[in-house]
């Protein structure tokens, strides 16, 4: 039986640590949001739940789940990952800075321990992962956007930007953690391309990922429904983080 740490009680912390009540195969989960409110209302829910603060329950956990921002990635995730504690990442796009992205990596390998980065809102990361052991010439990913959630008014379809991965998450943070993902499994922040398109006849948010390699050709895309928590948030990130939270505790590990 395995303990589970929760950094971060909100629309996906939230989400992962219901789906965590119900596995057998964990037994505790701790909670800890900076708000209070956050891991309070949280824990009225729970049957295993406790609130402790991360420094309190590292001696307790066997896996750190963080859906809480990059902040806290860069507070807690060195720690964590010291303890020998496996930890799971949502703030992918604290993995924007390669000197910090590789600190982390150098620690989790001398303690024996994993950093897990779930796909998230984007599907198609399997394919990238696979392609990406031989040559992969060109991966773009494609988000395309209803224009009220850019907060700007566009009559027809429009592209707002247009250039590589690095740049695009400086210049749209709301799209940071789906290119950190894709990056990071496929060519790197600096070759994959980015387009990021306002089209006044979608009501959601789609990401498609197209890549060509020595492997062939794909084509990946996923038209995201938003959590009903949190409209900025794609319910997809959160059935993600449950998957990758099952991955671990189950014995068949599927995909690349
Ligand atoms: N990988 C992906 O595809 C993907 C998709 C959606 C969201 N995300 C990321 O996952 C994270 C959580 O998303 P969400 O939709 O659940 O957000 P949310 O705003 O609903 O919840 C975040 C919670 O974390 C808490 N928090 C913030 N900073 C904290 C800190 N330093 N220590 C402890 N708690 C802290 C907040 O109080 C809040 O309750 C965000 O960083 C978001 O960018 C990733």
């Amino acid at each position: 039986m395995l303990n589970l740490g929760i950094i971060g009680c909100g629309a996906i912390g939230t989400d992962v640590a219901k789906a965590a009540d119900k596995m057998k195969e964990l037994n505790k989960i701790f909670l800890y949001d900076v708000d209070k409110n956050a891991s309070g209302e949280l824990n009225k829910i729970l049957k295993k739940s406790e609130i402790k603060p991360v420094k309190e329950f590292l001696n307790d956990v066997d896996i750190v789940f963080e859906a809480a921002s990059q902040k806290a990635v860069e507070e807690y995730a060195e720690s964590i990952l010291q303890k020998g504690i496996d930890i799971i990442l949502m703030s992918v796009g604290s993995l924007l800075d390669t000197d910090f992205k590789n600190n982390l990596e150098n620690t989790a390998r001398k303690n024996k321990c994993k950093i897990y980065l779930p796909s998230g809102a984007v599907c198609g990361i399997d394919g990238v992962l696979s392609a990406s052991i031989d040559e992969v010439y060109e991966v773009t990913l494609v988000t395309t956007k209803p224009p009220v959630s850019l907060g700007k008014k566009y009559e027809r379809r429009t592209i707002v930007y247009s250039g590589d991965a690095r740049e695009a998450v400086k210049k749209f943070p709301m799209n940071l953690n789906v290119a950190a993902s894709l990056s990071i499994a496929g060519i790197g922040f600096d070759k994959t391309k980015v387009e990021i398109v306002a089209d006044p006849v979608v009501n959601r948010i789609s990401h498609k990922i197209l890549a060509h390699g020595s492997f062939g050709r794909l084509r990946a895309e996923v038209e995201n429904m938003p959590n009903p928590n949190n409209p900025k948030s794609s319910y997809m990130a959160s059935l993600s983080a449950i998957a990758t939270l099952k991955r671990i505790v189950n014995p068949i590990q599927i995909g690349a």
